[in-house]
């Protein structure tokens, strides 16, 4: 498999670089805005790639087949008009759209023969997590809660084109909320999700315009699941709590715990921390046919309706 990547940011530096790299998949071509972070991919690769400022020479060029893009939000729409005119695999960052409307735009483009987009949202394919599930389905019993907590103490928050709303199309909520939402899509296999109650908060009044805490209570499979994100946290926190009858089970992504409601610990599982996007590549390569886009298209579809249906609950000010 050969790869061209539009946009050389943070997470091509840090997470798809490495893990193309690990899987000995080639990178034929490299696009971005700016030479510095063109020139960071390039160190990362140790082989010459072409490289391009402008992405429709990339695509003239290089006439490539499978494109790995990742840009701020508000570019996708331009860049996917463009490529869906060639023929084309996408694997593009999320969110998969600014808004619903945008994701009927792009399904559309996404359901030519021709042309395919793959949304990366990785952390399902978080080892803590699928064993998590696995624990579940072992015990068996009903779940009636799950807690989830993703935060992060930044020292930037919402910098750059994530500011604001015009650019990223929300704050934490859409960022962050996006892995959320799909993480609960994973371990309630796909079943519908209802938003009871939605709260965005903007801490920082006027520095940013869009939302750095929600909370957001969901309803799926009859549990009750109450989500918490925030990128101004004090500390950092990635973990799921479900509650069963007898079972409370807890993952992060380094240990599974099982305890009953004495306290007493059932099971403890360390699980080694593992690139999800490793597992996500490893799949894709195995499994990338076109059954795997369309799974991934209308999953990406039900995964925007939550997250607006979220946004419109909490009324948001986008001022
Ligand atoms: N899956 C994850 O866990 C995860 C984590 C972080 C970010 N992301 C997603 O990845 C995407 C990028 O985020 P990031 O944090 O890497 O942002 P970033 O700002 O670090 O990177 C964006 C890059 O796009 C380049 N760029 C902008 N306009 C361009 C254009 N017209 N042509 C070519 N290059 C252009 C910029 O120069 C920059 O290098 C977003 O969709 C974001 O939501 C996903």
């Amino acid at each position: 498999m050969k790869i061209s990547i539009i946009g050389c940011g943070n997470i091509i530096i840090k997470e798809h670089i490495p893990a193309i790299i690990s899987l000995g998949i080639k990178v034929c071509a490299l696009c971005d805005l700016s030479i510095e972070n063109i020139n960071k991919a390039k160190n990362l690769l140790h082989y010459d790639v072409p490289s391009f400022l402008y992405y429709k020479e990339l695509v003239y060029i290089i006439k490539p087949n499978i494109v790995l893009i990742a840009l701020p939000h508000n570019i996708y729409c331009e860049v996917l008009s463009f490529c869906s005119q060639f023929p084309m695999r996408i694997i593009k960052e999320k969110p998969f759209a600014l808004t619903l409307l945008e994701s009927k735009i792009f399904s559309d483009f996404s359901r030519s023969r021709s042309f395919k987009i793959f949304t990366v949202c990785q952390k399902r394919y978080t080892l803590a997590y699928e064993i998590l599930k696995h624990e579940v389905q072992r015990i068996n019993e009903k779940i009636s809660y799950l807690k989830i907590r993703y935060t992060i103490p930044s020292n930037n928050p919402n910098k750059d084109w994530r500011r604001q709303y015009a650019t990223s199309g929300g704050g934490v909520w859409f960022d962050m909320g996006y892995h959320i939402v799909d993480i609960i899509n994973y371990l309630f296999d796909g079943k519908e999700i209802k938003v009871n109650y939605a709260r965005l908060i903007n801490s920082s009044c006027h520095y940013y315009n869009v939302d750095d805490i929600a909370f957001v209570e969901f309803e799926c499979d009859g549990a009750i699941i109450l989500a918490y994100i925030s990128c101004v946290a004090i500390e950092k926190y990635e973990d799921v709590t479900m509650y069963g009858q007898n079972t409370i089970f807890h993952a992060n992504k380094n240990h599974i715990t099982l305890k009953n409601k004495k306290q007493e610990i059932l099971k403890y599982i360390k699980v080694e921390n593992t690139s999800p996007f490793v597992k996500m590549y490893q799949e894709f390569l195995c499994n990338g046919g076109e059954a795997a886009f369309e799974r991934n298209l209308s999953r990406s579809i039900s995964l925007m309706r939550v997250l607006e249906e979220a946004s419109k609950k909490s009324n948001f000010c986008k001022k």
